[in-house]
């Protein structure tokens, strides 16, 4: 190939074929061209615009590679860590007026909405939490089942959110009917057959728990043991009371007491719950 004008000021063209002698073209040849016609403004424009996308093409490709490898997917985000706003606006202001009337409300009962197991023995194993579907008018639908299931292996876990604003007294409270005739599924028993006593635990949970991730291993540690209830048929046992603030999240681990125990109930309607949380008025 002849020289072609590399690291000159200026570009000049190609020789023709017609115009080389052969294909050994010396630097003396290329010398004795007359000088190549600098490059138009036209040109100049196809270049620098070229070199522009190029460079943006450049940048681009750099900074959509740096997204896919930093960004992450939505799934990981921890939905229950965001704060939740109050619904009760202004409250606070008006129950500390004390010229206004205040209405007496009766305590009202807060039922977790789930009631699940973790076990010693399984330590991974995640319990279902709604293990039984039903056909309604509209399709398959869970049932308003809460099992209150503890033996010698197996505790269960309770959440409670604190509802409304001024009910901030909750009591803890275990509560069982006469087993009705002909319904299964119902045991509260020990070896001796007396009621039995379970104690319960308060768990470091601040947060709304995954349910569908809870075992032996993920549940969160205990925080203090709160005290026993006594498990009997047709009784209602309620630990002291204590202050739950608005909207918070109380979180109980319910362990057997003795070795030999065993409670096996379960409630089949949303209103009802063995083990709920009384909560009184406090404005
Ligand atoms: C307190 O309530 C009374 C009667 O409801 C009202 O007249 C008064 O302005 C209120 N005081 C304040 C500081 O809001
Ligand atoms: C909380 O409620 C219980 C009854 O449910 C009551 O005995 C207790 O005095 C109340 N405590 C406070 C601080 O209001």
């Amino acid at each position: 190939m002849p020289y072609t004008g590399i690291g000159r000021p200026d570009y000049q063209s190609l020789l023709s074929d017609s115009d080389l002698g052969s294909d050994e073209g010396t630097l003396s040849d290329v010398r004795t061209l007359p000088p190549a016609p600098t490059t138009t403004f036209k040109e100049q424009i196809t270049r620098w615009s070229t070199i522009i996308i190029i460079i943006c093409t450049l940048v681009d490709a750099i900074i959509i590679g740096y997204l896919l490898e930093h960004s992450y997917v939505d799934a990981d985000l921890a939905v229950h860590d965001l704060e939740y706003k109050s619904a009760f606006i202004g409250f606070d202001k008006l129950y500390k007026n004390k010229s206004f009337s205040k209405t007496k409300y009766e305590p009202i009962q807060n039922n977790p909405r789930i009631l699940t197991q973790v076990s010693f023995r399984e330590p991974e194993k995640v319990f279902p939490i709604w293990p039984a579907m039903h056909p309604t008018y509209v399709g398959y639908a869970v049932g308003a089942e809460r099992r209150l299931l503890v033996n010698r292996d197996t505790s269960t876990i309770a959440q409670f959110r604190v509802l409304d604003w001024g009910m901030e007294n909750c009591t803890l409270t275990l509560s069982f009917d006469e087993p009705k005739v002909g319904v299964s599924n119902v045991h509260i028993s020990n070896t001796i057959g007396k009621p039995i006593t379970l104690d319960v635990w308060k768990l470091k949970a601040q947060k709304k728990i995954d349910f569908s991730r809870l075992s032996w291993t993920t549940k969160a540690p205990r925080d203090h043991y709160v005290g026993s209830m006594v498990a009997a048929f047709g009784s209602t046992y309620q630990l002291p009371s204590f202050a739950c603030a608005s909207g918070s999240y109380q979180t109980f681990e319910v362990t057997c007491s003795q070795p030999n125990c065993e409670v096996d109930t379960t409630t089949l309607e949303w209103e009802n719950s063995n083990l709920y949380i009384m909560q009184s008025q406090t404005v």
